[in-house]
C-alpha cells in the first residue's frame, strides 16, 4: 500500500475523485481514505497545514496502514532564477529550515534525533517521479533538489536568501521535512512532490491564491503517472 498526504483539500481532492474508495476512517480529526488509485492499492489523507499537523497524520498512518512507501504532495513556493510558477520540484532530500540549535554549536538544521541535516528521500522513488515527471510536463519544467520545510509562509526576499543560501533549496513549503522525519524514523522510502504556485517572494501571497489549486491540480496525473511503477 501506498500513503499520500497532502496537507490541502486543494492538494489532495483531484487524487480523491479519481480513488475506488473502500473506507473512510477520521483520527484525531484527520480523515484516512483507502483504496485503489491507478491500480494500486494506497491511502490517502489531508494532513492539514504545518509540521506538527503532517507528523501526527504520517506517524498515524504508518501505524494503522503500513504503508510501504510514502508520498507528500502539494504546491510550495520556488526558490531560485530557474524554479517557475507551474515547475515541479522533486525532493532529492528535506531540510527543516527552522530547526536551530546553533546557539549550542550544531550546524543550521541539524536534527538531532536523526543526527544530520538533509533527509535523504528515497532514490529510486525520486528517479522514477523525475522519468515520470519530464514526460508529462517536459524536462525543463521539472527540478530534483532540496526541499525546505518550516512552520512559515515566506513571502519576502531576505527569508528567502537565508533559506537558499543555508540550504541550496530550491523549494519552500510545510510539511515534507516533517513527514521525512517520520518515513526515516520508520526506515520507510518516501518521496516529496511539489509544484510551484510562488516564489516565495513579495509577491508571494498573491500568486499563492492565484496559482495554488492549478499547481496543485496538476500534480495528480503525475501521481497516478508514478503508482503503477511502484
Ligand atoms: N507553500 C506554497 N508557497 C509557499 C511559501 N511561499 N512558503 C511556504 N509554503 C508555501
Amino acid at each position: 500500500m501506498t500513503g499520500i498526504i497532502g496537507a490541502m483539500s486543494s492538494e489532495v481532492e483531484k487524487l480523491l475523485e479519481q480513488m475506488e474508495e473502500d473506507k473512510a476512517e477520521k483520527i484525531s480529526g484527520i480523515t484516512y481514505h483507502s483504496g485503489m488509485l491507478a491500480g494500486r492499492p494506497c491511502v490517502v489523507a489531508q494532513c492539514g497545514i504545518g509540521k506538527v499537523a503532517a507528523a501526527v497524520c504520517a506517524q498515524t498512518m504508518f501505524l494503522r496502514y503500513a504503508p510501504s512507501e510514502l508520498i507528500n504532495v502539494g504546491v510550495a513556493g520556488g526558490i531560485g532564477s530557474g524554479v517557475h510558477i507551474g515547475d515541479v520540484v522533486i525532493s532529492s532530500g528535506l531540510v527543516q529550515h527552522d530547526m536551530d540549535t546553533t546557539a549550542l554549536g550544531d550546524k543550521k538544521g541539524f536534527i538531532s534525533g536523526l543526527s544530520l541535516v538533509v533527509i535523504p528521500a528515497s532514490k529510486r522513488l525520486s528517479e522514477i517521479t523525475v522519468h515520470t515527471a519530464e514526460k508529462i510536463y517536459g524536462s525543463e519544467k521539472v527540478h530534483l533538489g532540496i526541499i525546505a520545510s518550516g512552520d512559515q509562509f515566506i513571502s519576502d526576499g531576505k527569508e528567502l536568501g537565508r533559506i537558499r543560501e543555508d540550504f541550496g533549496a530550491s523549494a519552500c513549503e510545510m510539511e515534507g521535512a516533517s513527514i521525512a522525519q517520520v518515513a526515516y524514523m520508520n526506515g520507510v522510502p518516501f518521496v516529496v512532490i511539489r509544484a510551484i504556485s510562488d516564489n516565495a517572494d513579495e509577491k508571494a501571497s498573491g500568486n499563492f491564491s492565484e496559482f495554488c489549486e492549478k499547481s496543485a491540480h496538476e500534480t495528480a496525473s503525475l501521481i497516478t503517472g508514478i503508482l503503477p511503477k511502484l
